[in-house]
């Protein structure tokens, strides 16, 4: 087996081949002058199970063209197997066309990868009005959890804490955590008025009051979702607020944002990699592609 990627996650990538002993090299990717991509395998995959480990941020769009790129290689150099980790999933959000003429993103990337790869592995896509991957991918697809990882960490770490989801989606996460921590939790209504803005308000209330407040979510993108759902432990008195995604994007400086609107933590699993990462899913990965072996 050998492990590769395009340049995000290298570290979880290192990490993955050394706890399964496989052979972990990194494709050199770079541009022609006139800006054409190039991209280099630097190690024979000739009759091997290639796994491409690469979560698409930052940088969405260049990471679908790279990694389009690295699985057509492999395969054309004679790998048996294309197996693509990509710890986080873009494009899944637009999974319907909200306006006129607008692209399903979530199906024209699912499209693009299909025929290049023999399998997916992804941690918490955004699945909403899809009820699984396999809406729009033909190939294997396993969708693995950040869940157990995050309720193990508030369970160890935040004292006498309540969860809250900002959004019903987030139940998922919001429910099942707090079952593994053995705390309440309650779903905020949320309406998003654009991308860059939302509300929400909490139509099960629970008690917040001197509570250590959690708020999870899948996504934090811009930070809105997280900012409203704080003004809303803020008005009840928490004693403090802590957000967690499992995927942390912080676009449009949203980082600073959400440390400026008053969170007392912010913690993110290494999906993808930023400063806040303190939940590690490596092992997540390791386990799933020991099937493999
Ligand atoms: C969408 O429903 C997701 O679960 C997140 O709530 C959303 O992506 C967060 O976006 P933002 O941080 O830009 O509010």
């Amino acid at each position: 087996m050998i492990i590769t990627s395009c340049g995000n996650s290298l570290s979880i990538a290192k990490n993955v081949a050394r706890q399964l002993h496989a052979t972990f090299s990194p494709l050199t990717i770079s541009s022609f002058p006139d800006g054409d991509i190039y991209l280099k395998f630097n190690t024979s995959v000739k009759g091997k199970k290639v796994v491409i480990i690469h979560s698409f941020q930052p940088d969405a769009d260049k990471s679908l063209f790279d990694v389009i790129f690295a699985a057509e290689t492999a395969k054309d150099l004679g790998a048996k197997k294309v197996i693509l980790v990509a710890p986080y999933l873009a494009y899944m959000r637009q999974d319907k066309r909200f306006h006129p003429g607008e692209a399903i993103s979530s199906r024209i990337m699912a499209k693009h990868l299909n025929p290049c790869i023999d399998k997916i592995i992804t941690i918490d896509p955004h699945l909403h009005r899809y009820k699984s991957l396999k809406d729009i991918f033909t190939v294997s697809t396993v969708k693995l959890t950040a869940n157990h990882a995050i309720g193990h960490y508030v369970k160890n770490h935040i004292k006498d804490p309540v969860i809250i989801g900002p959004d019903w989606e987030s139940y998922q996460w919001a429910e099942v955590i707090a079952k593994e921590v053995g705390c309440e939790h309650t779903v905020l209504e949320k309406t998003r008025f654009s991308s860059r803005r939302v509300e929400s308000k909490m139509v099960r209330p629970i008690t917040l009051k001197g509570k250590n407040v959690v708020i999870v979510d899948d996504i934090i993108s811009t930070g809105h979702t997280m900012i409203e759902a704080l003004k809303k432990a803020k008005q009840e008195k928490a004693r403090s607020i802590i957000g967690i995604g499992v995927h942390g994007l912080f676009v449009e400086d949203g980082f600073s944002k959400m440390k400026k609107a008053g969170f007392n933590q912010i913690l993110t699993t290494n999906c993808i990699e930023h400063l806040t990462n303190k939940i590690d899913i490596t092992s997540l990965l390791v386990d799933e592609l020991k099937k493999e072996r």
